[in-house]
C-alpha cells in the first residue's frame, strides 16, 4: 500500500474492476467543489482520473463507467472523441491537444482498491457540511 499523509479511502473490491472493463465512478471534492472521478483497470494496473475532459470540462463516459473505446485500448470522451492513454491520462488524439486527465493516486491491497486523497482532491463526507453549507453530497 502507498504511504501518504491522507488516509486511504476504500473504493471497491479489486474483483469489481475487470481489465479493460467498466470503471468505478465516485464523488470527490476538488478544491471544495463537487466533482466526479473514476478508477479502472488497464494492463493489470488500477488507474484513476477526474471524470473531466481536457477539451471542455465535462464528464466523458458514454454510459456511467464506460470510458474505453471499442478496442478497449484508449479512454475516449463521448462528446467529441478526445482520446487519452489510460496508463498516464495523456491526450493522444482528438481535440484535447497537449492536455491530459487529472490523475488521482490509487492502489490496491488484499483485494481492495484504495484512493489516496490529496490536498486538492478530497473525499465527500456526507455527514459534514460542504463549503456552501449544504450536506456534503454533490447535487
Ligand atoms: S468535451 Fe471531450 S472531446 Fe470535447
Amino acid at each position: 500500500m502507498v504511504e501518504t499523509a491522507a488516509p486511504a479511502e476504500p473504493l471497491c473490491a479489486s474483483a469489481d474492476l475487470d481489465d479493460g472493463g467498466r470503471a468505478w465512478v465516485f464523488d470527490v471534492l476538488e478544491y471544495g467543489r463537487p466533482a466526479r472521478a473514476f478508477v479502472l483497470r488497464f494492463g493489470g494496473q488500477v488507474v484513476s482520473y477526474l471524470n473531466r475532459c481536457a477539451h471542455v470540462p465535462t464528464e466523458m463516459d458514454w454510459q456511467e463507467g464506460q470510458f474505453l473505446d471499442g478496442d478497449r485500448r484508449f479512454i475516449v470522451c463521448s462528446i467529441h472523441g478526445a482520446t487519452y492513454e489510460p496508463a498516464d491520462g495523456r491526450c493522444v488524439g482528438g481535440p484535447c491537444g497537449r492536455g491530459r486527465l487529472v490523475a488521482l493516486q490509487v492502489g490496491e491491497a488484499a483485494g481492495q482498491v484504495y484512493w489516496y486523497p490529496s490536498r486538492d482532491i478530497r473525499p465527500v463526507r456526507f455527514d459534514e457540511p460542504a463549503e456552501d453549507g449544504m450536506p456534503g453530497s454533490p447535487a
